[in-house]
Parts: C-alpha cells; sequence; structure tokens
C-alpha cells in the first residue's frame, strides 16, 4: 500500500503511469475500491426497461444490481443478494417481473425492493427490515447513472448531459444493437486511448475522413475547420440546440465529465460509412446535419450520437488485465428493423472504429507488461485530454490511507 502512496505522490505530470497501475491485482482491488466504488457509473439506459418490472443487471466486481422500473415507475438499482442468506436472486441477465423471487426459499420481493412474503418466519418478523439494498440511482436524459457509494457524490454533469443529449430522445428510443467485447488490457488503457485521436489518421481511416480530430497541422485545413465550426454553431443556434457546447474544450477543468457538439467534415452528417443517416431522425431533429454529441463520464462511460443514431460505450473492469466493454447502438423506438433501418448499416462505422480501438489497447497492454516498460511522455496537444483523465485518476487514488 505504502509503494501504491508513493507512485500516487510522484506520479510525473503529462507522462504515463507507472507499471503497477495497469498490471497489479493490488492496484487493481484500489481502483475497485477509490474508483469504482465512489463516484458514478454508467449503468444503462432507461429505454431498456420502460415498463414496470422490466429489468437488467449490471455485474461490477463482486457486485450484482438489478437496474429495475418499479411498478411505481421509478428506476432503481437494487443488489442482487437475498436479505435472508445472500443467495443471488436474479441468475436471468435481463427480463420482465412482476416480483423478485429468490430461488433458494423463495422469499419474495417487490419492484421496489421491499420484502412482501417469507415463510416458516416468527410472528414477530419485520418484513420491512429485510428489504432489498440500493445503490443510488440518477437518470439523465435516458441515460441511467448508479452509484455504490455510502453518500454519492453530486451528480455534477446533469445540466450539460441534458443540454446535450434531450434533443436526441434516447428516453423514446430503442437499442436496436449490442456488442459485448472483452478486452485484454486494463480499464485505463481503454480509457487512455479512448481520450485521443493522436492515433486516428494510422489507425481509423474511415473515421477520419468525417471527423476533424484528426487535424493536420495546415493553416488551410485550420481555416476549413474554422468556417466549419462558425456555419454549424449559427445553424445549431436555428435548431434551438444549446451552442455553449458547441465547444472541444468544454467542461475540461477539473470535471470527470465533458459533453459537446462538434461538427463533421462538410458533406457528412451522420457517423456512418458513407456520412449519411442510417436510420429515421430521433428526437426533436428535422434536420440531420446537428453535427455529433460527444459525452463521457469517468470511469466508465462515453457516447457519441448523430441525429438518426447513438452509439454507447459502457466500460466494466473484470481484472487489472481484462475489461469488458457494452456497445449499444440506439435508433428511434418507432424505427422498423429492415424497412427503416439495418443493423450492418447502422453498426458498420463504429464496429470498425471499436475493433481498431480494442487491438491497439491490446498492444499496449502487452507493452506495457514488459520487464522494459517505463511510463513515456504525453504530447501536451494531441493527448491532453489523456492527461486530463489520468490527472483525475491520480486524485481519486491520492484518498488511499499510505
Ligand atoms: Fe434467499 Fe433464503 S437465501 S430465500
Ligand atoms: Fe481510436
Amino acid at each position: 500500500m505504502s509503494e501504491a502512496t508513493d507512485l500516487v505522490r510522484s506520479r510525473r505530470l503529462g507522462w504515463s503511469l507507472d507499471q503497477p497501475f495497469y498490471v497489479d491485482p493490488l492496484y487493481f482491488q484500489l481502483d475497485l475500491d477509490h474508483v469504482f466504488r465512489a463516484g458514478w457509473l454508467f449503468a444503462g439506459h432507461t429505454c431498456q426497461i420502460k415498463e414496470p418490472g422490466e429489468y437488467f443487471c449490471y455485474d461490477i466486481a463482486d457486485d450484482s444490481l438489478i437496474i429495475i422500473r418499479g411498478n411505481d415507475r421509478k428506476v432503481r438499482a437494487l443488489f442482487n443478494v437475498c436479505r435472508h442468506r445472500g443467495s443471488l436472486i436474479c441468475k436471468v441477465p435481463k427480463g420482465h417481473v412482476k416480483r423478485l423471487v429468490c430461488p433458494y426459499h423463495q422469499w419474495t420481493y417487490d419492484t421496489d425492493g421491499s420484502l412482501l412474503r417469507n415463510t416458516w418466519m416468527p410472528a414477530d418478523f419485520v418484513n420491512d427490515e429485510f428489504n432489498l439494498k440500493q445503490a443510488h440511482v440518477k437518470t439523465v436524459a435516458g441515460l441511467i447513472f448508479i452509484s455504490l457509494a455510502g453518500v454519492a457524490p453530486a451528480f455534477a454533469p446533469e445540466e450539460n448531459l441534458k443540454g446535450l443529449l434531450e434533443p436526441h430522445g434516447l428516453e423514446s428510443a430503442k437499442v436496436a444493437y449490442s456488442e459485448t467485447y472483452d478486452i485484454a488490457a486494463n480499464w485505463k488503457l481503454v480509457i487512455e486511448n479512448q481520450r485521443e485521436c493522436y492515433h486516428c489518421p494510422a489507425k481509423h481511416k474511415g473515421y477520419a475522413k468525417i471527423q476533424f480530430d484528426t487535424e493536420v497541422d495546415n493553416s488551410d485545413e485550420q481555416s476549413q475547420i474554422q468556417a466549419r465550426w462558425n456555419e454549424s454553431r449559427e445553424k445549431w443556434a436555428s435548431m434551438g440546440l444549446d451552442i455553449s457546447l458547441a465547444d472541444y474544450r468544454y467542461a475540461m477543468k477539473g470535471s470527470w465529465w465533458r459533453a459537446v457538439r462538434t461538427p463533421f467534415r462538410a458533406g457528412f452528417v451522420s457517423e456512418t460509412v458513407n456520412g449519411q443517416p442510417v436510420a429515421p431522425l430521433m428526437g426533436k431533429f428535422t434536420d440531420p446535419d446537428a453535427g455529433n454529441a460527444r459525452a463521457n463520464t469517468y470511469p466508465n462511460f462515453w457516447l457519441h450520437g448523430s441525429s438518426d443514431h447513438m452509439h454507447t460505450m459502457r466500460v466494466t473492469p473484470i481484472d487489472e488485465k481484462t475489461t469488458r466493454i457494452q456497445a449499444d447502438w440506439l435508433v428511434s423506438e418507432t424505427a422498423k428493423e429492415g424497412v427503416d433501418y439495418s443493423v450492418e448499416q447502422l453498426i458498420a462505422f463504429s464496429k470498425r472504429v471499436n475493433e481498431e480501438d480494442h487491438e491497439i489497447a491490446e498492444d499496449q497492454a502487452k507493452g506495457v507488461m514488459s520487464s522494459r516498460y517505463q511510463p513515456g511522455p504525453y504530447s501536451p496537444i494531441k493527448e491532453e485530454l489523456v492527461e486530463h483523465f489520468v490527472a483525475w485518476y491520480i486524485e481519486q487514488m491520492g484518498q488511499i490511507s499510505p
């Protein structure tokens, strides 16, 4: 533990982390305790549980949560652990229940977690004292966040996420396709890679065609980018979008989230293979040229949204060398597969980018395990957001006791 405290204190600003942070099981436990059980985690979408009794499970480290909409329509995160002798209650990862029945001795809970029925317990047994435990829940613009902390920190991104995402209508969307990836890399390598586009020109040729993140350092390119930003801000203002978020550097300092709207290159309006919509417009959009909504919250979430579809990524650490990513693609709930969209077209662009990124993260993880790995310097221009994430992480780890 004191080695971890020393490494946290001696971390060199602007450089990648020392090896144990990426490979050591002891440090992984610290990550779980001080990062994943301390802040807010993205769990899923409200549209996955539209009706009372609909639920999905989210497993993180040794905890399993049942994210369920109660009969009162409220979304809760119930710990999937029976108050009798601790059995797992829900074994099916998603579904629809009237009540939650423990498979062991059939104690039965309501959708709000309250214990409704037991058998063979004494007459003076008080059911109310044995309700399921709950994690904190915050729903914002169709996204469900949970906190496993005893006292949850303030959910600071609320206003920004609402401003950015409400126009996309995620409450009235559906998950059209999901994919789960297990990546052989520490979760921080996955997030660090997501926070920069230094690698994009070489690794993501398709992405580079439609996005500006891959800008090159010449004045022609700079003036084209400036013109596109100006034209887009004007257009988005007329569409009623919050243009205070149309700023690449928005909400960077000291924050654990980012919510921005960025333009595509001229002629492209959606994050798809040909830059054109592949599904009906979502939410309040009547013009597809709404740019790219991008949000992320540390430690486990990011999204990219176009006017016709939304792509979200949930990152869950499995162990110090494995990270599970759940990728979801959402479209309007009224869109019909095979008529209004095809899954193949919907996912083609992002699936490819995801696979390219996963290969990168695994290659890096292998190198980071080497006896000759040592921290290296971030580019102050191209890896500014990587430093932003790592500095935030180090701040969380600063809470560990020596
Ligand atoms: Fe659940 Fe006994 S452990 S009813
Ligand atoms: Fe990438």
